[in-house]
């Protein structure tokens, strides 16, 4: 195996048996020189946690990664999330998994996008007490064109805010509401009271600290719908402009999916979109595992 050494953000010297190929100068890199089962065992986990934290997101090519063990590679990571909405989008004796599928029954596409509201920066499980830390997504089916994931990273944008920005937003908590978003993007789906119940709207700060890091970090997104303390269409103005200024396209990693691929993103510090594609001719199967992390400080 190939040993890496590179400094990190923080400037620690990073040691790694395995290569890494950063996939855009801003985050993002593909692990080679060890399979994903190898990466989550516990003799190589930890290495690969500090990549994850050093890129953010973590990419593993032409992996066999059947259900059962998406969630259990998953679960090195953390505890994982059985979603809301698990009765809608979950697989079939792993309710672990939130599948991303444009087909119908007969194994057609069905003109309907699974999930738009994905089509949205956010980050997984903003909406929830505590948020997601990690999302695992694995691409069974991908289309020739549309269908990408981008990401954006959340610790530049904090430091790139204009200084009269940052503090305007210092000490502010953001409402996140699943309700809110999916409502505003769906128009079909919607939550049922139950589920409604089930996830209220929860403030975090928009700017947090990564607990594993320490480095700050901007938490908003689509699921953010209010600040607390702010008159409401205030707040809904400033949600919006941040949430267009910390998504520069020259800072945006686009992934073009091929089969077979896994990647890992941290929820703390990016947020990320797909891109739409032709949903009544082409087909997109994606399943994803998001494992929950801490209440946000
Ligand atoms: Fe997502």
């Amino acid at each position: 195996m190939a040993q890496t050494q590179l400094k990190s953000q923080t400037g620690d010297v990073r040691d790694w048996p395995f290569d890494v190929k950063p996939l855009h100068p801003v985050l993002g890199c593909e692990i080679t020189g060890i399979t994903l089962e190898q990466a989550v065992s516990p003799n190589l986990f930890a290495k690969v946690y500090e990549a994850f934290l050093d890129y953010e997101v973590i990419l593993f090519r032409d992996v066999d990664l059947p259900p059962a063990t998406q969630v259990a590679f998953a679960r090195n990571f953390g505890e994982v999330q059985i979603h809301v909405l698990s009765e809608q989008y979950g697989y079939a004796g792993h309710p672990e998994i939130y599948m991303l599928s444009n087909l119908d029954k007969d194994g057609n596409p069905s003109g309907k996008h699974p999930d738009k509201g994905t089509l949205y920066w956010h980050t997984d499980g903003s909406w929830r007490e505590r948020t997601g830390q990690a999302t695992m997504m694995y691409s069974e089916i991908v289309p020739p064109v549309g269908g990408e994931t981008e990401f954006a990273d959340m610790y530049s944008a904090y430091e790139l805010l204009p200084a009269a920005m940052k503090a305007k937003i210092d000490g502010r908590r953001a409402v996140h509401n699943l309700d809110f978003s999916r409502t505003r993007r769906h128009g079909e789906g919607l939550l049922t009271a139950t589920q409604k119940s089930e996830v209220p709207p929860v403030a975090h700060p928009i700017v947090r600290t990564h607990p594993d890091t320490g480095r700050k970090a901007i938490f908003l997104g689509d699921h953010a719908e209010s600040i607390e303390g702010m008159d409401y269409d205030e707040g809904r103005a400033l949600i919006e402009e941040l949430n267009v200024m910390i998504t520069p396209p020259a800072r945006v990693y686009s992934h073009r999916w091929s089969p077979r691929e896994c990647i890992v993103w941290d929820n703390r510090c990016t947020l990320h979109r797909a891109t739409g594609f032709d949903e009544a001719r082409l087909k997109r199967v994606m399943r994803r595992c998001t494992i929950n992390g801490d209440r946000p400080f």
